[in-house]
């Protein structure tokens, strides 16, 4: 299948430039963390490369045994954040995360259509069922996946119904004859469902663009769930065959659902670590992960695939033979957990190995540890493969890998008419159209 079609590129606002040792280095600027400045300057410059959207993840509690080496999820509300950059800048997509498991319908409804009306409808919705964070809430335990799906659908069913509930053309404004607004178009949309009673209708106008919808989890309910609902998919797909068979599936479920699988677009997160020569780039993640904290990483590998690696000699490969039945522990991601079996079916790995792939180290992206031109490269063969609609970029290492990819990489990809040169509209929803 050759690539017709322009990409879809988003840039992470997480940082993921500061994961492992990235923030001790100098220039990292890791004390502005909790300011808006760190972001806006890589808005302003995802912008001015005309990038689709840059998005924000986002995590509702501390994981406390990794706080001291890192920051971890620990961040500003996003919302709140991305409401910061609403009026310093113009065109890019600003993709907030809010977990369906967590927070009452309404109140997201109202928080993410007040940011598309200060960012003039350039607002996505990154929509996590999330797997941690309960104690905050008042629930006992994380419900099992199952029923976090079951509750997301009928979650983003309400919220969209919500903003449904006051149309934009309710708004007349007429001053001749003193009419604000048509209180017949503002309908209650008195929802009494499985999880949730809403009444409605939503407290302020549709800002008059559409909110697209980003979901991330690839297990078998949460493929469907996006077939559904979802604008874009966020996927972790180390590899062109994983992607290839991610999308083939999620066409066909699109379909089911009565949808042009055109209208998924698939975007893996794409980790890069750039720098002049290979070497350097090799030495920038190598560096970056020095400090892999081994016990951790052992016993997240023995939460997902049940292998105890503690006490496993360094020279022995672990193969399929040595997996356990599947087992799904609560708190696992089920995407997470296939992709790390399916890692070691296909390839034995020694632990030292195991413990560098971004299965193991950064949530199963694929990944480029290079130069511009391998970076140009890869992206191009998997644009030519066909196998994905854009990615979403998350640079690793220091801020040298977030300048290089958007001061060198994008400016190849337009060259090699793989990107835009120019914004054709000015919402999220006018970027997302093919072109
Ligand atoms: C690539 C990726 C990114 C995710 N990002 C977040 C996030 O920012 N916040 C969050 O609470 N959960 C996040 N999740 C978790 C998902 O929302 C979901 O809860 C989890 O993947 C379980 O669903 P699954 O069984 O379909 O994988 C992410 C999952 C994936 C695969």
């Amino acid at each position: 299948m050759t690539h017709q079609q322009g990409l879809h590129i988003g840039m992470s606002l997480a940082p993921t430039w500061l994961s492992g040792e990235g923030w001790r280095r100098p220039d990292s600027r890791v004390e502005s963390l909790f300011g808006s400045d760190f972001a806006l300057d890589i808005a302003r410059r995802s912008e001015a490369a005309h990038l689709d959207f840059v998005f924000r993840p986002d995590v509702s509690c501390v994981v406390a045994d990794a706080l001291q080496s890192g920051s971890g999820f620990t961040s500003l509300d996003p919302t709140v954040l991305l409401a910061a950059l609403t009026r310093e800048t113009t065109h890019i997509g600003l993709v907030s995360t809010v977990s369906t498991t967590f927070f009452p319908p309404y109140l997201v409804a109202r928080q993410l259509q007040s940011l598309n009306w200060l960012s003039n409808g350039r607002v996505g919705w990154n929509i996590v069922t999330a797997l941690q964070g309960h104690e905050n809430f008042g629930l006992p335990a994380m419900p099992s996946a199952e029923e976090r799906y079951a509750r997301a659908a009928e979650f983003t069913d309400v919220v969209q119904r919500l903003w449904r509930s006051f149309p934009n053309q309710a708004l007349r404004i007429d001053r001749d004859n003193g009419v604000y607004a048509d209180p017949a178009q503002v309908q209650p949309i008195d929802h009494q469902g499985d999880f949730l009673q809403v009444q409605g209708p939503l407290n302020l106008p549709e800002q008059g663009s559409r909110i697209p919808l980003i979901q991330a989890g690839a297990s078998d309910s949460g493929r469907d769930f996006a077939a559904r609902v979802a604008d874009i998919v966020f996927a972790p797909t180390p590899d062109q065959a994983a992607a290839a068979e991610l999308r083939r599936d999620l066409s066909r479920r699109a379909e089911r659902h009565g949808r042009n699988p055109a209208d998924i677009r698939l975007l893996p997160g794409l980790s890069l670590f750039l720098a002049p020569t290979r070497e350097q780039a090799r030495e920038l993640f190598m560096d970056t992960h020095a400090r892999v904290d081994k016990a951790r990483k052992y016993a997240a590998i023995e939460k997902m695939i049940g292998i105890d690696l503690t006490n496993w000699p360094s020279d022995r490969r672990i193969h399929a033979a040595d997996l356990p039945p599947l087992q799904l522990l609560p708190g696992a991601s089920r995407t997470h957990v296939s992709l790390l079996r399916r890692l070691i079916e296909r390839e034995s790995l020694l632990p030292s190995e195991l413990l560098m792939r971004p299965e193991v180290l950064s949530a199963a992206h694929w990944q480029v540890i290079g130069t511009v031109d391998d970076a140009v490269e890869e992206i191009a063969d998997w644009a030519e493969a066909g196998v994905m609609d854009g990615f979403i970029a998350a640079p690793g290492g220091s801020f040298g890998s977030v300048y290089c990819f958007l001061d060198e990489v994008v400016p190849r990809l337009v060259e090699r008419g793989l990107f835009r040169g120019q914004y054709q509209g000015a919402t999220f929803a006018e970027h997302l159209q093919r072109y």
